[in-house]
């Protein structure tokens, strides 16, 4: 397998708006960044990927742009950026941009232009369609709930919104449009980024005719993801910008992909493929769903839990780069989700870190999981900011009158504000984050859970992860060695090798609260060993063929 930097890189993802606030307005912005630049660098990390900080109505928080070459006021300059660019570089670390070209807001100039009559020349810009007897041209439910049409007045026709009624979905079929988008994205590279995390890009190619999704209930609108994820044109789009774009740089792309199988990603960052260098799979993020998606909570088994994430390993292990995450600005945090936030939260989350940070891939941190933040229980819907979770909370209580407490559980466990909350830097009010009033209220937990206790602390979660990053550097068998699973059914330890030559890890990582016996498999065999980290202290003459884990024990081995 080629060595390349983005393989060897760990990546930070920041959530501007949450990050930390320079002029009190509540909000994060760009001069915050730049003040927060050598705590980036203390953590060692390679890469930051900057969430949306373009121009926008921010009706999904910058997902939704009106301008791809302006940046948000509320943010700051195009000086600004210009400047931690700058401050990223001068510090060995690199920079890559969110790129949303799925939709845009329906503010940027080519919808006004494309609403504005059925023969303006940005129509065909945009997916528009006369309706079906007096409804919607085809039953798609979009993924913010409701219908993924809105109904124009001033043409008489539907335009598709697979996300927001203000997002409407640009059409790639039109040339015009796709070209439009790779000046946009050269623009920005020609500025010096080293790369672009690509939102949603496997939804940009369309079925032909945009058919019905098969259904019961004729009165309801039901997930169309067949018709849009991976789609017939995806690979041809993908391998079109790669060719005018992507490959005259030296960056990295990395595309979220919900829906995509292990053969599927294969096509997109199969290293013959020229297409995307890594994707973002779901497929774990699914594993506590129920049959009613993803606010359907479902207790999750560690069995599940290792058969994906091992069939993701095997799956493009030799032939493309796996991304490595349990959490974003989309999901809850991962210690509250996968660890325990009570009372094992440092354990857990450096167990979880060890995990991450021992896999085949590109590992990904999201800001404040290095200091163990937590999801939030806020009491009200009211409290609450993310368009996701109010419009679901309005169509399940205030239209189909489901019991709000049961509503309000599943976003206490699933929703987004719980990564959204503010950046816990200190103990001051709002943890420092902003004189002002933050935009979403800071975690009630900020007196005990905050960077400046992290840094002074040698046994944080924060110098765990610094350590961990580390060893990957001195490591390469952590970023390059071969993955094979161990103990595959044990339901309580997650055991796996990995292998470069003649060298050999093995990690063994106790995934809950109880002391669980460790044994290696008979025909594994070993001499020497040393131990590369823990989270706990172990004794130096502890044997390695058996032995107990505490609560959360995460232990990795060099096998000499
Ligand atoms: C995925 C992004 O990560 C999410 O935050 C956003 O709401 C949707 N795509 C739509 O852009």
């Amino acid at each position: 397998m080629e060595r390349i930097w983005w393989k060897e890189s760990v990546i930070y993802q920041i959530y501007p708006r949450s990050f930390m606030d320079s002029n009190g307005d509540g909000m994060g912005d760009l001069k915050g960044i730049i003040s927060k630049l050598d705590y980036l660098n203390e953590l060692g990390v390679d890469v930051v990927w900057l969430s949306p900080v373009y121009k926008s109505p921010n009706d999904d928080n910058g997902y939704d742009i009106s301008d791809y070459q302006g940046i948000m006021e509320e943010f700051g300059t195009l000086e600004d950026w210009e400047q931690l660019l700058n401050g990223l570089h001068d510090r060995n670390m690199k920079l890559i941009m969110d790129l949303v070209v799925n939709h845009s807001s329906d503010e940027h100039p080519w919808f006004i232009e494309s609403r504005s009559s059925k023969n303006n020349p940005y129509r065909d810009y945009y997916i528009w369609k006369m309706g079906e007897n007096g409804k919607e041209p085809n039953n798609w439910s979009s993924f913010f709930s409701g219908s993924a049409w809105q109904y124009d007045e001033q043409t008489e026709e539907y335009f598709l919104h697979l996300f927001s009624k203000k997002q409407p979905d640009l059409n790639w079929e039109n040339p015009k449009l796709r070209q439009e988008i790779y000046s946009m994205m050269k623009w920005w590279l020609d500025k010096g980024i080293d790369g672009f995390r690509m939102d949603v890009i496997n939804l940009i190619s369309k079925v032909e005719g945009l058919p019905d999704a098969p259904s019961e209930n004729e009165h309801t609108y039901v997930f169309g993801g067949q018709y849009f994820m991976n789609g017939p044109r995806i690979h041809e789009f993908l391998q079109e910008m790669n060719e005018h774009v992507l490959s005259k740089y030296d960056i990295m792309t990395v595309g979220e992909a919900p829906g995509v199988t292990t053969e599927e990603a294969a096509l997109y960052v199969g290293e013959d493929r020229a297409e995307l260098n890594m994707v973002f799979q779901f497929e774990l993020m699914d594993v506590d769903s129920g049959p009613g998606g993803k606010w359907d909570i479902a207790p999750w088994k560690l069995t599940d839990f290792k058969r994906i994430m091992t069939k993701w390993q095997l799956g493009l292990q030799g032939k493309g780069w796996n991304s490595l995450y349990l959490n974003n600005h989309d999901q809850p945090r991962m210690v509250s989700r996968f660890g325990n936030d009570t009372d094992y939260r440092v354990e857990s989350a450096k167990m979880l870190a060890t995990f991450l940070h021992t896999l085949q891939g590109t590992p990904y941190i999201y800001q404040g999981e290095e200091i163990g933040m937590t999801n939030v229980k806020f009491d009200s819907i009211n409290d609450y900011q993310d368009i996701e979770t109010l419009n679901m909370y309005d169509e399940r209580v205030n239209q189909d009158g489901a019991n709000s407490q049961d509503v309000m559980e599943s976003i206490y466990s699933k929703g987004r504000d719980n990564a959204r909350t503010p950046m816990q830097w200190d103990s001051s009010l709002h943890g420092g984050f902003t004189q002002g009033n933050p935009w979403l209220a800071v975690n009630p937990n900020y007196p005990e859970i905050n960077a400046a206790q992290a840094l002074a602390d040698p046994n944080s979660i924060f110098h765990y992860y610094k350590k961990l990053i580390q060893l990957r550097k001195q490591h390469p068998i952590l970023v390059y060695g071969d993955y094979a699973p161990l103990l595959e059914s044990n339901e309580r330890i997650y055991a796996y090798n990995r292998t470069l030559g003649n060298e050999q890890l093995l990690i063994v990582l106790n995934f809950f609260e109880s002391e669980v016996d460790f044994e290696l498999p008979s025909d594994v065999s070993i001499d020497k060993h040393t131990l590369l980290i823990s989270n706990y202290d172990i004794p130096e003459d502890e044997r390695i063929n058996r032995f107990t884990l505490r609560p959360y024990e995460a232990r990795v081995y060099q096998i000499i």
